[in-house]
């Protein structure tokens, strides 16, 4: 697939999945810029994404802007645009995995419903809802058209986890944006599609591993790595964890000129725990 002379911009992308998805549209040719949080995050994140995919300095770049924020986020295109002088695909990748996050104490009390508050509501809905639409809002006018949105949801979007009420309500959302922009951006050939990633080991499931571990005593002598590795074996159908490349590879596939009918779908990338 050819991605020379196309511009792409994945938010969040400074490690995890979103650094995956960022190597895998470098290696096809593209000019990537990723967003994060804060610059040494960004940097330390350009740098590794470069290392790894045997990739020129200068072909992936990073700006710092909170995916939640219209104003970061408008602040970015303008320095792309300037930069580069087109924006061809916009990855919505940022989000906060699960109840426990940098912007949030580890915290027993998070968990179900009925434990949360309004403010750890508030928050997931900011940060893994608002994050996609704030961005999106801020790209579209910018956004070739012919060009392309992927956003990434989650398979708890596709159905109840009793642990994660606020997360998946605000996938699930992710999910609906998708099929509404899809529609919306239709007559200008921009289409929009969505993944739903099933289990990664990534910053987002050592922080819910912890967690896991203070509701579940019996789970205290286990590592976070263990306590994932086990849970990965119990509800995987095809047995493995994904990684980071599983998701960057369709949201490559979604891009390009191979999926041009594609717009408005929803595909788990989880090794079919979501059809069980
Ligand atoms: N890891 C999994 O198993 C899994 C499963 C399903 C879905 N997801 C989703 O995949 C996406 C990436 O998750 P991950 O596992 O790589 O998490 P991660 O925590 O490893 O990486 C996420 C990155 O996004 C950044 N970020 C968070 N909020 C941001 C914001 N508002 N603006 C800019 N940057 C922001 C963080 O600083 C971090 O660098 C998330 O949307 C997550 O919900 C992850």
């Amino acid at each position: 697939m050819d991605f020379d002379n196309k511009v792409v911009l994945i938010t969040g992308a400074a490690r995890g999945i979103g650094a995956g998805i960022a190597r895998c549209f470098a290696a096809q040719g593209a000019r990537v810029i990723v967003t994060d949080l804060d610059q040494d995050l960004i940097d330390k994140g350009v740098a590794d994404i470069s290392t790894e995919a045997g990739i020129a300095s200068g072909q992936v770049t990073g700006v710092v802007a909170d995916a939640a924020n219209q104003v970061d986020m408008a602040s970015a295109v303008a320095t792309i645009i300037a930069d580069c002088g087109s924006l061809d695909v916009l990855v919505n990748n940022a989000g906060i995995g699960g109840p426990t996050t940098e912007f949030t104490e580890i915290s027993a009390s998070t968990t179900a419903l009925t434990g949360m508050t309004d403010e750890e509501w508030d928050r997931q809905l900011m940060y893994n809802l608002r994050t996609a639409f704030s961005s999106a809002h801020a790209v579209i006018p910018a956004l070739s058209n012919g060009g392309s949105i992927v956003n990434i949801a989650s398979i708890a979007a596709l159905g109840p986890t009793v642990t994660l009420p606020a997360y998946g309500a605000a996938k699930a959302g992710v999910v609906h944006l998708t099929r509404t922009l899809a529609i919306e951006l239709a007559p200008r050939q921009i289409r929009v599609n969505c993944i739903c990633p099933g289990l990664l080991w990534t910053r987002a499931w050592e922080l819910l591993t912890s967690q896991m571990k203070i509701n579940q005593p019996e789970l205290a002598n286990m590592t976070n790595r263990q306590v994932f590795e086990s849970v990965v074996e119990n509800i995987t159908p095809l047995g493995g964890e994904q990684t980071p490349e599983d998701i960057g590879n369709l949201a490559v596939f979604y891009a390009s000129e191979k999926a041009r009918m594609i717009t408005g779908q929803i595909v788990a990338v989880d090794g079919g725990i979501s059809v069980k």
